[in-house]
């Protein structure tokens, strides 16, 4: 396994490097503006409009993932009657196949059937070995009028085009509150525990705190992880109690993961939370815990993404208001931002996620992919999908 992955690593390390020999040959200004993060917003697109027409009325919790085919595609929750965070929805989605530019009409590719307390997403987990895709949400998470609360899976082998019927993680996992991501989940690259699916997501009242959920062959089997838990645990808080929430896990260079968190109730400061892991999302000790005081926020989802040792982060970067969200980059690992930033879009934006393709087409390495909650009164009036040239458009 081991050997096929170094493999792999060389086959995609071998173009990129003629790729800037050949720069280097015919235009070598390029060169250098290559090696420089200089963020574009290259195209954008409104992927899902609430209010309109059907059987929906709001889109929320938008999530992004590549394939290993050089797809992307997006989920949202579709809310059937209202837009609160409660009641019946659909899972939605939609699937590009030529990076962003255009998108296949929305799919429902699960109806919760459930009135009070339906399902919410999710993280969505790629696993490059054997190319499937896996959805995870949960079912009843805040257990109004209904119980107990189910962790489910949906899994496409066939690049997002159909998925399978949804299993039941609860019967392995437990049946406590376990609302996955909002964001993606990893497969560990680099040791230890090469090939795991890490997906990690946060509890509620009956158990809060950041949770990850494993599996060690390929999403068949789950087991429970590293816990990061709220203090007072399992107990009503109060605004600045530690609650740390919805999360984005990325994996590091050096194999550790790196979990940028949702700081609930503003303990310590109105900023992220961020916290590690060195073994394969076992375990998440307090000693690997910071709190980045750039990343101001004002309570909410955002976005995170390692890819080729930059790390990108986006928000609202407000620390009261779900407005302004913002890209930043970060050439140390995430222990400092740079000054420069990009402004995606100035008023009312929430939720978002971040993905990039991984393949060994050129055009992989200069783009990353965004989809975040954006409006002009309110953020929740629309799914918003951005390509973001890396390079300035170069
Ligand atoms: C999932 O499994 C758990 C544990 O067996 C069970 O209590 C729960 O009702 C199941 N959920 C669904 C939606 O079937
Ligand atoms: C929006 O973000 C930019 C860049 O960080 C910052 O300069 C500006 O003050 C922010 N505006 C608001 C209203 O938060
Ligand atoms: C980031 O982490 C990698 C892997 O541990 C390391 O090789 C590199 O030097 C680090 N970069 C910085 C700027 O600290």
């Amino acid at each position: 396994m081991s050997v096929l992955k170094r493999f792999e690593e060389i086959l995609i390390t071998l173009p990129a490097g003629v790729l800037i020999v050949f720069w280097f040959l015919g235009t070598p200004n390029l060169c250098v503006a290559y090696n420089q993060i200089n963020p574009l917003v290259y195209d954008e697109q409104l992927l899902w409009v609430s209010g309109g027409a059907g059987q929906v009325n709001t889109y929320r919790i938008p999530i992004l993932t590549f394939t290993l085919k050089g797809s992307l595609l997006a989920f949202s929750e579709a809310r059937k009657g209202s837009s609160s965070d409660y009641g019946a929805k659909f899972i939605a989605v939609r699937r590009s196949t030529d990076r962003g530019a255009t998108w296949s009409p929305t799919s429902f590719i699960v109806d919760d059937g459930i009135l009070e307390d339906g399902l919410n997403l999710g993280s969505v987990v790629v696993d490059e070995d054997t190319g499937s895709v896996l959805l995870l949400y949960s079912l009843c998470f805040h257990r109004y009028h209904c119980s107990p609360s189910s962790t489910m899976l949906v899994e496409s082998v066939d690049d997002g085009l159909s998925w399978g019927r949804p299993r039941n993680l609860s019967v392995q996992l437990g049946v406590q509150s376990f609302a996955p991501g909002p964001g993606y989940g990893i497969q560990k690259r680099y040791p230890p525990a090469v090939g795991r699916l890490v997906v990690c997501g946060h509890g509620s009242i009956d158990g809060d705190g950041v949770f990850c959920v494993l599996s060690d062959d390929h999403g068949k089997t789950w087991t429970n992880g590293a816990a990061l838990k709220s203090i007072p645990f399992n107990q009503h808080k109060l605004e600045l109690d530690f609650n740390p929430d919805e999360c984005q896990p990325v994996e590091m260079e050096d194999g550790s993961i790196v979990i940028n968190v949702r700081n609930q109730y503003n303990y310590h400061c109105r900023c992220r939370i961020v916290v590690r892991s060195t073994d394969g999302g076992q375990s998440l000790p307090l000693e690997g815990l910071t709190f980045d005081h750039t990343l101001v926020d004002p309570v909410v989802a955002a976005g995170a993404l390692q890819k080729e040792g930059i790390m990108y982060f986006t928000n609202p970067a407000n620390d009261h208001e779900r407005i302004n969200l913002t890209l930043r980059w970060s050439l140390s690992n995430g222990t400092s931002w740079e000054k420069d930033v990009v402004q995606i879009w100035p008023g009312p934006s929430g939720y978002s996620a971040l993905t990039s393709l991984t393949g060994s087409h050129p055009e992989d390495r200069k783009f990353i992919y965004l989809v975040y909650e954006k409006g002009h009164k309110n953020y929740i009036e629309t799914i918003s999908f951005a390509k973001i040239h890396l390079y300035g458009g170069i």
